[in-house]
């Protein structure tokens, strides 16, 4: 596939090398060749397949307004656009592109989602909840995406409106690590995920790019992990 991938950061610059391990064929902008989306007009995207966006909450709104605007696929992991969500939806079926998202495309975490929905019935069993995350200094949104993620999941299994509550910590370089705990007056149990590396991120998001081709609609990551457990 031709790829171009946003974002020459930590993860971008993952996003690459892994594509290109793949033998896909692979171009990348930063900040400054796409100020004002100026990578994304219908003529400059016109050979590209699909589009992968390791950006920042200030521009990924912008980003896939355009290339959805120029018909173009996109997997996105920029975080801190979700509350967009549903009219981001709209606009990639009214336009009837392909769409990824994930606040988290690592194999792992999905695991660790999983697991939690089923710890999270202990809060219909007297127990309380609470979720820590934390991550390097230079992350720009708090709660992490993933840690909102977890919160859904719990209210959802929980049927709670409200909670568990989210402590986000920033410090030094940590990669990204999301703590789960329940607790009720005879135990407490933890569940934890610690990312050693950005590699699982960055697989999982040319992964997406793979399972998109040939597809259209809007999809979370977590769909497509739903199919490689059958
Ligand atoms: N879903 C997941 O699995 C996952 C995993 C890790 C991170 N993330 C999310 O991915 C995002 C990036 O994380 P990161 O750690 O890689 O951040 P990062 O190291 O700060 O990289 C962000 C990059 O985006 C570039 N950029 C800024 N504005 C841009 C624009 N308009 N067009 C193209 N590039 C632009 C910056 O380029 P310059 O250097 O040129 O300024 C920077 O290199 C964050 O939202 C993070 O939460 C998601």
């Amino acid at each position: 596939m031709n790829l171009l991938i946003l974002g020459r950061g930590k993860t971008g610059s993952l996003v690459a090398e892994v594509a290109a391990e793949r033998k896909h064929h692979v171009e990348t902008a930063g900040a400054k060749e796409n100020a004002a989306c100026a990578a994304l007009s219908p003529e400059k995207l016109h050979n590209i397949d699909t589009v992968i966006d390791f950006t920042g909450p200030h521009c990924v709104v912008a980003n896939i307004e355009a290339c959805v605007h120029a018909g173009k696929k996109m997997v996105v992991g920029t975080t801190g656009w979700h509350a967009e969500l549903d009219r981001i939806r709209h606009l990639v079926e009214q336009h009837k592109t392909g769409f990824v998202y994930a606040a988290n495309f690592s194999i792992g975490i999905n695991l660790f989602y999983d697991a939690g929905r089923a710890a999270a019935t202990a809060l219909r069993h007297g127990y309380s909840g609470q979720i820590f995350e934390r991550h390097h200094a230079h992350k720009k949104d708090a709660p992490s995406g993933t840690a909102l993620a977890m919160q859904r999941i719990v209210r959802e299994v929980s049927g709670q409106t409200e909670g568990p509550e989210i402590t986000s910590f920033r410090e030094g370089e940590v990669v990204g690590l999301h703590e789960i705990v329940l607790e009720s007056a005879n135990d407490r149990i933890y569940l934890c995920h610690d990312a050693k590396s950005r590699r699982g991120f960055a697989e999982g998001a040319v992964l997406a790019a793979e399972w998109l081709a040939g597809k259209t609609g809007f999809y979370e990551f977590k769909d497509i992990w739903r199919e490689l457990q059958q």
